[in-house]
């Protein structure tokens, strides 16, 4: 089956209102620009942090890029200070959630557990998940990368709804620790075999036709010169891209490495 690929930018704790209109504007014009001479081979989603989502959704309005979040609370509302839930960011026009990122895993102590309950809030609320996957440097070392990846996998898939429609359109990433933000990407042959172990994951649990229809993408340290390696391999399904989604040319440069099939 015929994946649509997927190139999110993942802006995290970055982006004032100024520099939001700047990129979001810059980015859906070279999207419509690419859409109109049907030269986009991928789904654009642009995650800035939410205090941006206002001013980023009234300059990507009719344009093909979608916005997402970058964090949801598992409560559907209430007392909880300084908490979003997935609702408040479905109200902000939100499509997308990325979840799970290493960053909140490490900093703020997110487990398996809590990561698989905020994939249901979002599946809850209207929200496609982006949930985040990866190995640290140690595991890697002592060669636990795919055992890693298995116990966070297999958390998300105890929880995952029943409905057929949701069961075959979330989205995984896979960012190894060690590459995000370092410049230390991972190598094509790296990635396709976690990917590959993910798919095969993915299709003893829930059968081939919904495993070909989910999007497994690629982070860390993606840039315009790594993109079309990555991207080339069977299993990977477009990135999630950090530092080089904070500017247009670079970004647009990442969408411009998926492969066109058409
Ligand atoms: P990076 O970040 O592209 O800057 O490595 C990726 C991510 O953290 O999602």
């Amino acid at each position: 089956m015929q994946r649509r690929a997927a190139v999110v930018g993942n802006w995290k704790m970055n982006g004032t209102i100024a520099f939001t209109q700047a990129l979001t504007s810059a980015v859906c014009a070279g999207v419509t620009e690419r859409d109109h001479n049907h030269t986009l081979a991928c789904d654009v989603i642009l995650c800035p942090p939410f205090t941006s989502l206002s001013t980023a959704q009234h300059h990507l309005a009719g344009s093909p890029v979608r916005l997402g979040g970058q964090n949801i609370s598992e409560a559907i509302g209430g007392p909880f200070t300084g908490e979003i839930s997935g609702s408040l960011l479905r109200d902000a026009g939100c499509s997308h959630v990325i979840l799970g990122h290493s960053e909140r895993r490490t900093l703020l102590g997110e487990q398996d557990a809590l990561v698989a309950r905020k994939m249901v809030a979002a599946f809850r609320d209207g929200l496609i998940p982006i949930v985040c996957l990866g190995e640290t440097l140690a595991e890697r070392t002592a060669e636990q990368t795919l055992a890693v990846i298995q116990t966070q996998l297999t958390a998300l898939l105890a929880l995952l709804p029943t409905a057929e429609e949701q069961r075959a359109h979330w989205v995984l990433a896979y960012e190894p620790v060690w590459a995000i933000g370092t410049g230390r990407h991972a190598t094509p042959d790296q990635v396709q075999e976690v990917h590959g172990f993910i798919r095969k994951q993915l299709t003893d649990r829930l059968g081939t036709t919904i495993a070909s229809s989910i999007q497994i993408l690629y982070g860390g340290s993606v840039t315009p010169d790594n993109a079309a390696a990555l991207f080339a391999q069977p299993d990977v399904d477009g990135g999630l891209i950090g530092g080089a989604s904070l500017k247009a040319e670079t970004f647009l440069a990442i969408i411009d490495a998926y492969p066109k099939n058409f």
